[in-house]
């Protein structure tokens, strides 16, 4: 199994419509492909955690790399793990309030404590930029 965590910077245009679109897409795509994992988005960048066989994870980051409804993708995690850490959610977007301390809570509840830490640190770091 294969884990990824990049950020990205959304093209400037994009809309909460846009990104509640490519989590829809994304759910159904992500399900036949058995990948699983969870979307944050903070109005300009994306944070998008990814599990999966690797071929798999492979061909989603292609495709990512390709969608230019992003840019300037940073991948900031990437390693082989025996097990999956989000077996439910094919794609979750994790909303982002306004309030650093209410995007504090919320990603407190979503994430699982059993996720890598440094995984989990990314996330943290991301949710707590006002
Ligand atoms: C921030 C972001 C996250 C995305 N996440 C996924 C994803 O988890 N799974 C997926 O299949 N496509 C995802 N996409 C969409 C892909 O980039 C691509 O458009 C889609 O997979 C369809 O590709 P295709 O038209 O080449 O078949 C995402 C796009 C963006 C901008």
């Amino acid at each position: 199994m294969r884990q990824l965590l990049y950020t990205s910077t959304a093209t400037p245009d994009i809309t909460e419509r846009d990104v509640r679109l490519i989590v829809g897409a994304s759910q159904y795509r992500n399900a036949i492909e058995e990948i699983t994992g969870i979307l944050l988005f903070d109005g300009q960048r994306f944070l998008q955690f990814v599990e999966g066989a690797g071929p798999a994870i492979t061909a989603l980051m292609h495709r990512l790399y390709g969608d230019p409804r992003h840019g300037d993708i940073v991948v900031r995690h990437d390693v082989m793990v025996e097990r999956r850490t989000f077996p439910i959610w094919s794609m979750r977007w994790v909303h982002l309030a306004d309030r650093v301390e209410a995007r504090r809570e919320t990603i407190g509840r979503t994430i699982p404590t059993t996720l890598d830490s440094k995984v989990q640190r990314e996330v943290h770091g991301f949710a707590s930029l006002g």
